[in-house]
């Protein structure tokens, strides 16, 4: 089933296009890897979805981004509730200087408490949810600085869970960590897409063959190709596709 159905999508910087005619159907509960080369605007398509570039001063969009059937800029459209249904994971994790507690309990408390769960519930769970619980739960009141990066990317990926989104962003969530750090992110976004539907935009092509599913390739900010991953990593439609893969350019 089609999460996110996006159609003729084009973005603007001011005078300057980064997005020219993106359609793409974004499928429920699988993961979909965005490639290409550096500039060709995976970050921008992504905060596209979550309406994050509104917060950039001089933006326009075109086009129609459609979230379960709901156009998302239609006027009235509660933008706080659309970034809580569709989170978002960074290339840097950016946990605040507080507690590990705190930082997942941040949105909650903000959002308001829904529902049955205590909020030492809800922390536990969403760090349960990000693999992260074992390895913090006996120290909830540290700071979360003192983690490793591996550990502050899970939090970050925790703070987005309890808050309950249907859809996460993550914008090459593992370009900072190191080999292990990365094995277990991966491990947890084959977790993570038995409940939410997972765009990840990465430029290790390695990475988008062994998560994904769907692979869409951008380049000069329009989409290319669009498919399965193994037909996208076999057999491309488009020669710009293999010329990418095959490292040719990129
Ligand atoms: N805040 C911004 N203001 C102006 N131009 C931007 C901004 N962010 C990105 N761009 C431009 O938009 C294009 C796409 O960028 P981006 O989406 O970051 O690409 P990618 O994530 O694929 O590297 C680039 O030419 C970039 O310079
Ligand atoms: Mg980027």
């Amino acid at each position: 089933m089609d999460k996110i159905v996006v159609e003729h999508l084009d973005f603007y910087y001011g005078s300057k296009q980064a997005l020219y005619d993106v359609s793409i159907r974004i499928q429920e509960r699988l993961i979909t890897a965005l490639i290409g080369p550096s500039g060709c605007g995976k970050s921008t398509f992504l905060r596209c979805l979550n309406r994050m570039n509104d917060t950039i001063p001089g933006t326009r969009v075109e086009g129609r981004v459609w979230l379960d059937g709901e156009d998302i800029y239609r006027p009235g459209m509660d933008v706080v509730d659309l970034r809580r249904r569709v989170g978002m994971v960074f290339q840097r994790p950016n946990p605040f200087p507080q507690s590990i507690y705190d930082n997942v309990a941040f949105g909650p408390r903000i959002l308001g408490l829904d529902g049955h769960l205590s909020l030492d519930d809800i922390v536990e769970q969403s760090l349960r949810g990000a693999a992260l619980w074992d390895e913090v739960k006996d120290r909830l009141r540290a700071p979360a600085l003192s983690l490793s990066g591996g550990q502050q990317q899970r939090l970050c990926i925790a703070r987005v869970l309890a808050v309950e989104p249907e859809v996460i962003l993550m914008d090459e969530p593992a370009s900072a960590l190191d080999p292990i750090a990365t094995l277990k992110i991966e491990d947890l976004m084959q977790e993570l897409k038995t409940k939410y539907t997972i765009i990840i935009v990465t430029h290790n092509m390695q990475q988008a063959a062994r998560v994904s599913d769907k692979t869409g390739l951008f380049w000069l900010g329009e989409l290319v190709e669009y498919d399965d991953t193994s037909k996208i990593f076999t057999r491309p439609a488009q020669q710009r596709t293999e010329d990418y893969i095959t490292g040719r350019f990129g």
